[in-house]
């Protein structure tokens, strides 16, 4: 059973193993712990059976006018059963508050977010990899 938790209470880096697939450079369990420590707002989608975070997202916020959502996961595993959509939802329920509530995502990822009422802007970024 998978269960929505808005917090880290009784969560430790151990129980976020295997996440940023495919990246170069996958941040650690560790770094992991401590952006979603940092972050505003945190979702975690946690299956009670295996007593693992098997899917995330969170946001960063002036607390006022603006948040952020860096990132959303689920594991490979996981994925296709809706918990990602649920993820989302729940954040933009934490998030009802604020006027101005922006992400960054691939093109092919437009569509996903456009069935939770979000539209294509522009944007600029720098990205550091090396
Ligand atoms: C995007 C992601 C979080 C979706 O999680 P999920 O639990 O599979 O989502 P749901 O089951 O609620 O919805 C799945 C639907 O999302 C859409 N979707 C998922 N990944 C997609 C992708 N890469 N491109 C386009 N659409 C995608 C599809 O419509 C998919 O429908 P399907 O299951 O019939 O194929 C997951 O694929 C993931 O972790 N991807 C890797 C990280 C990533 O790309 N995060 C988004 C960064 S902007």
């Amino acid at each position: 059973m998978i269960e929505y938790r808005t917090s880290l209470e009784s969560i430790n880096p151990n129980d976020l193993n295997g996440f940023f697939v495919g990246w170069v450079k996958p941040l650690t369990p560790e770094q992991h712990y401590i952006i979603l420590k940092n972050s505003s707002f945190v979702v975690l989608a946690y299956d009670k059976e295996n007593s693992r975070v098997v899917g995330f997202i969170n946001a960063i916020s002036d607390m006022v006018h603006f948040a952020f959502i860096p990132m959303l996961e689920v594991l490979p595993e996981y994925q296709h059963k809706g918990i990602g959509s649920n993820l989302f939802k729940t954040m933009l329920e934490l998030l009802d508050d604020f006027t101005c509530i922006d992400l960054m995502c691939d093109k092919k990822m437009q569509g996903f977010y456009e069935k939770f009422g979000m539209f294509k802007s522009h944007g600029m970024i720098i990205r550091k990899y090396n």
